[in-house]
């Protein structure tokens, strides 16, 4: 039997409390399954180890990290302690770029037995794939601060696209497109007044469209489409966007199909030249840290990506479907109205896996 090395990353606040439950899912669909996990875990990154050591990494991260078939991760950053931008730009955004992981994938699902804020929807109405480019875009440290504390002083940061980052996120989702029953690409732009990376973007999204001719693909500005996330959710089927715009798709899509606590993310380097980066879309969440009610089901489901990404499309199914039958008579966490702590729910859906 193969047995994959996997990396745990805990991080900071909740991490701390649902990787355990991630754990513990994958575990069971592995045993299963019939499937080798090794896990190793890192104190790093985080921002207690930020605190002890000036930094959220060792220097020699990537070294450490390579060698690892994914990594699994839970949140990080405590901005009572330490600046957002400082624990992120020095691990996950890190990870990203280094890892080459251009794809973040990003599935929205309004599951059976999960109440749902928008009027009338039912399992079904929602249920989309995110594809976010992960590393570049609006995420870029190209800029500067000039004349501080003056009069004169200005910020400047730069967005970045390349043709080879816009062209391979969006060959990755017309792929998926494709494999989907709908078949249908919708592409977040803002050409009307972001006039000269979008209008690029939109040109790359029709010349790519041309190599893909089942695929019916349409596009719409960030604002409206935000609107429709909410107004008509079930027109969507694969979203791509800019890594900004899809960030906030993908706290927006979750939200309308229940809680962000259930949405799971795969940091794709699709080539696996890299090890692959599974982590929930949700962050560390300090309001409710400490108190073992965090959602464990986004890290289960980024498990489920993980084994997934590893080949075994069976355990992933078996997964998910464990969670969708628990969420109809199981216990649920108090952001799905239920009174379940984060052990309850985890400890329910491994034992139906
Ligand atoms: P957040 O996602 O941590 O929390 C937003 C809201 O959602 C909070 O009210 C929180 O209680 C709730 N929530 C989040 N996950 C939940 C879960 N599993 N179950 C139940 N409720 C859940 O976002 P934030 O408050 O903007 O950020 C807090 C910290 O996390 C910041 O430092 C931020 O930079 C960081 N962050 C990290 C990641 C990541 O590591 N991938 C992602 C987002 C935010
Ligand atoms: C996410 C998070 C990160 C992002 C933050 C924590 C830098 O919000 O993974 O969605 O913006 O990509
Ligand atoms: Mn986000």
């Amino acid at each position: 039997m193969k047995v994959h090395k996997i990396a745990v990353l805990a991080g900071d606040g909740i991490g701390k409390e649902v990787m355990p439950e991630g754990i513990r899912a994958v575990d069971a669909a592995a045993k299963r399954f019939n499937i080798g996990i090794e896990w190793t875990s890192f104190e790093w990154p985080s921002c207690d180890y930020y605190l002890k050591h000036g930094k959220m990494m060792p220097d020699d991260w990537k070294e450490q990290l390579d060698g690892y078939d994914a990594l699994f991760f839970g949140a990080v950053g405590w901005p009572d302690t330490v600046p957002d931008h400082v624990s992120l730009w020095g691990s996950l955004l890190k990870f990203r770029r280094q890892f080459d992981q251009y794809i973040n994938l990003r599935p929205v699902r309004l599951l059976p037995g999960v109440p749902c804020p928008l009027a009338n929807k039912k399992p079904g109405d929602i249920d989309m794939m995110i594809v976010r480019e992960n590393t570049e875009g609006e995420y870029s440290s190209v800029g500067g601060r000039m004349f501080e504390g003056t009069d004169r002083e200005f910020v400047l940061q730069e967005a970045i696209f390349t043709r080879t980052g816009v062209d391979r996120v969006l060959k990755f989702a017309f792929e998926l497109a494709q494999k989907r029953p709908k078949k249908h690409l919708t592409s977040a732009t803002k050409s009307n007044g972001i006039s000269i990376s979008m209008p690029y973007w939109d040109e790359r999204v029709d010349a790519m469209g041309v190599g893909y001719p089942e695929v019916r693909h349409d596009k719409y500005h960030i604002d409206i489409l935000a609107a429709r996330f909410v107004l008509s959710p079930e027109r969507f089927d694969v979203v791509v966007a800019s890594n900004l715009f899809g960030d906030i798709l993908s706290d927006l899509g979750p939200a309308c199909a229940g809680t962000i606590g259930i949405a799971p993310s795969a940091n794709l380097n699709p080539e696996r030249s890299f090890p692959s980066l599974f982590e929930p879309v949700h962050g560390s969440a300090p309001d409710i840290y400490g108190q073992n009610i965090a959602n464990p089901i986004a890290m289960i489901w980024c498990g489920a990506m993980m084994l997934d990404f590893l080949g075994y499309t069976e355990a992933h199914d078996a997964m998910v479907a464990a969670v969708e039958s628990c969420l109809v008579d199981g216990p649920r966490t108090p952001d799905m109205g239920g009174t379940a702590s984060t052990t309850e729910v985890g400890v329910a859906i491994a034992a139906t896996i």
